[in-house]
């Protein structure tokens, strides 16, 4: 595999639960599979190594037995897209990405999540990577492989996943947030499995943080910023709420109540829901949606850039 690790200049710090691991290749990360997060693709571009003596993590995933896998997307996807040249104004960009679900732990055996694959996402990070940018994916677990020509952080949690995302944000010349990120999480851990007792049990749950929400207002980002909306009913009313609301440039909206499309499926169908006016493109896979997807985004960002 080609890494391409001299572009994620920074210096920007790994969050405390995140982990990495130097010049490896790409890995699945998934929950419960006993492996780790994992890497970026080579010499970590700068970036610092976790605190080993950090135990503040509420993961129980562990280092040992990585089974890593090489991911073949790579030579698949170049015989499927053609590259259509960059326009003299979408010169290759760092592109952020997050993906997949997020697990909100309850206790050592059990956690809250949702039903992401990770699929759009990973798909969104590869179109990128063969369209010459470069990806860092910010991802949940997912049994997807690390596309190639990817960078990749693993995080677990809505709070990781925020620390991660305001930790590179600052990098990257534009920002795509496909994860479905958990808005509310346990109000409190619980360090032993938790016992049954009674015929009902109440769980606490406290809101998780607005990533999306956070990222021009709190993290001060400045760049291309897209979101998805994943909805079952009023797509474009909510869709448009959350462009107007999170300041986005695009929501890319899906209906998530179809069984062939959204969650977990091989195809989606979306909306784009911008500022004023909306577009609903054909159903397609999500590696061909990507592609197309990632060629709007580079249109929207070189329409941004001539404005300034
Ligand atoms: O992963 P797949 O199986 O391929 O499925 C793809 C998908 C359906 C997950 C994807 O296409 C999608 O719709 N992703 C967004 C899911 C979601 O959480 O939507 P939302 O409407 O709840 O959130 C709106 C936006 O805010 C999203 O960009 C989300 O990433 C972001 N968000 C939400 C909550 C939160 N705490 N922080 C966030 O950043």
């Amino acid at each position: 595999m080609t890494c391409r690790s001299h572009r994620w200049t920074t210096d920007a710090q790994i969050p405390p639960n995140t982990k990495t691991q130097q010049g490896k290749q790409p890995q699945i990360w998934s929950p419960g599979s006993n492996k780790y997060p994992t890497y970026f693709s080579n010499e970590l571009h700068g970036l610092s190594q976790p605190d080993p003596t950090n135990h503040s993590n509420h993961s129980h995933s562990s280092d040992q037995n990585l089974n890593l896998k090489r991911s073949f997307h790579d030579h698949q996807n170049k015989k499927q897209f053609p590259l259509k040249p960059h326009s003299s104004t979408t010169l290759p960009v760092k592109i952020l990405i997050t993906a997949g679900p997020t697990i909100e732990p309850i206790d050592p055996v059990r956690y809250l999540t949702n039903r992401s694959s990770g699929k759009m996402g990973y798909a969104l990070a590869a179109a990128a990577a063969r369209r010459n940018h470069s990806p860092l994916l910010i991802s949940g677990p997912t049994n997807i492989n690390i596309p190639d020509g990817t960078d990749f952080v693993g995080v677990e949690s809505a709070n990781d996943m925020y620390d991660a995302v305001s930790s590179f944000i600052p990098k990257v010349d534009i920002a795509i947030f496909a994860a479905a990120v958990a808005d509310y999480t346990p109000a409190k851990f619980a360090e032993q499995k938790i016992k049954k007792s009674g015929d009902q049990m109440t769980l606490t749950l406290t809101r998780t943080k607005d990533i999306l929400g956070s990222a021009r207002s709190q993290m001060n980002f400045q760049g291309t910023l897209v979101g998805f909306a994943a909805e079952t009913e009023e797509l474009i009313e909510n869709a448009r709420r959350k462009c107007l609301n999170k300041s986005c440039d695009l929501i890319i909206a899906n209906d998530v109540s179809r069984s062939d499309i959204g969650f977990d499926s091989s195809d989606n169908q979306v909306t784009l829901v911008y500022p004023e006016h909306e577009e609903t493109l054909p159903q397609d896979s999500k590696e061909h949606l990507a592609y197309h997807l990632i060629e709007i985004i580079e249109d929207i960002h070189a329409s941004r850039q001539s404005e300034q």
